[in-house]
């Protein structure tokens, strides 16, 4: 049975992969390898506890040893997820995001050399858009624009997506690279913009929009986004970039106001803050390789999508109110004792 290292499976876009895998191909045997950092929550996989073809292993990417260990079991496949995610959170702290982006990218890597030698494996490195920067009023990132990393995290994830590249360049190593826009959807984080905002408007917060809210994503439905991954995973080229994007610009205060029309509650709460330091003013992705060359298109309506998102937050309020309070980390620090 062909094995899969999913790394980074218990996180907002990881735990999606998985769950589609598990329902639509499940001949694959699924190991996901997780930290648990303070995004990792189990409870995002908690259907798939009395599952044979899921494994869980706790432990760090950048670990070479046990990442090495994983190999000698027989691997056939890695999608690599795992990551610091957080932009905000690299301008405070950029070291931790050197540390598993970049480091444990290589460790990753350079286990799966190893353990293919020459013609065999296949890597998906889950990048992202913001490698390429920052665009003006007009044009879309293609594959070949030049990367042009803004904040601490992208700059971690363009290391790691051009570790890549190098090791296919080098030795022909059998890795595509996605660069996928904004997601949004069910089980992310609370800390990014639309969980965020979900979840403080439900409570009369106020909603901290930065600089003057005119900033623009490309939003893609966490869906779409992985259904694109399997596929590049099974029919993607190796050493080929692929963007992947939905043509759903949309800028952050609009974005809020379609969240409190939702929750039927008014502008008010919005309040102008600061703006992030090098924040990157709009993205927005060409993506017409991947539909041209491998078939893919978004299925998700983005207005719908979000409508679902915001009542799912509201449905599964323990789930974002565990995290908030911090019972779940007290929770593994019990279970795995703070190991
Ligand atoms: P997330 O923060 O929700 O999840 C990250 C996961 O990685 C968590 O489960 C965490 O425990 C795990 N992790 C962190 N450090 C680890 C380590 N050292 N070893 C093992 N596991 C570790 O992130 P996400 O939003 O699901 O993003 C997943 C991937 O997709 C990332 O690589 C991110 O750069 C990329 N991406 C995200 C978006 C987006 O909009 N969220 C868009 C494009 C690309
Ligand atoms: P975020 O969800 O952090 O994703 P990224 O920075 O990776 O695109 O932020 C999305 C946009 O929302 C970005 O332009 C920053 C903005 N934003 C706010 O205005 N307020 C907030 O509290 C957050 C978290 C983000």
């Amino acid at each position: 049975m062909p094995r899969i290292l999913v790394t980074g499976g218990c996180g907002f876009i990881g735990s999606e992969f998985i769950r589609q895998l598990r329902r639509e191909d499940p001949s694959r045997e699924v190991i996901n390898l997780d930290l648990l950092s303070y995004a990792g929550n189990l409870e995002n996989l908690a259907g798939l506890d009395e599952d044979e073809g899921y494994r869980f292993v706790r432990g760090d990417i950048a670990d070479a040893d046990l990442v090495r260990g994983l190999f000698a079991e027989g691997i056939d496949e890695v999608a690599h997820f795992a990551a610091e995610s957080h932009v905000d959170r690299s301008l405070l702290g950029p070291e931790v995001f050197a540390r598993t982006n970049v480091e444990g990218t290589l460790v990753l890597l350079q286990a799966a050399r190893e353990a293919w030698g020459e013609g065999r494996g296949r890597f998906l490195m889950v990048s992202t858009d913001e490698v390429y920067g920052s665009l003006g009023e007009t044009g879309r990132f293609r594959e070949d624009t030049p990367l042009d990393p803004s904040s601490p995290y992208s700059a971690s994830k363009a290391a790691a997506d051009l570790f890549c590249q190098a090791f296919h360049r080098s030795w022909g190593f059998p890795v595509m690279v996605t660069r996928c826009s904004n997601n949004y959807g069910p089980f992310q984080f609370p800390e990014k913009l639309i969980p965020l905002m979900i979840q403080r408007a439900s409570r009369d917060q106020s909603l901290p929009v930065y600089g003057d809210g005119m900033n623009v994503r490309d939003w893609i439905h966490v869906e779409d986004h992985c259904r694109a991954l399997r596929l590049v995973l099974e029919k993607g080229e190796a050493g080929r970039v692929y963007n992947v994007g939905a043509d759903q610009e949309m800028a952050n205060l609009e974005i809020v106001r379609l969240i409190l029309e939702r929750l039927g509650k008014g502008g008010e709460l919005i309040e102008f803050v600061a703006d992030r330091p090098g924040h990157d003013r709009r993205y927005a992705m060409d993506s017409e390789r991947i539909r041209g060359e491998l078939g893919w298109k978004p299925e998700r309506d983005f207005a719908a999508g979000l409508a679902e998102t915001v009542d799912w937050y509201l449905e599964n309020r323990g789930w974002w109110e565990r995290i908030i309070s911090g019972e779940y980390r007290r929770f593994y620090e019990r279970l795995y004792g703070g190991s």
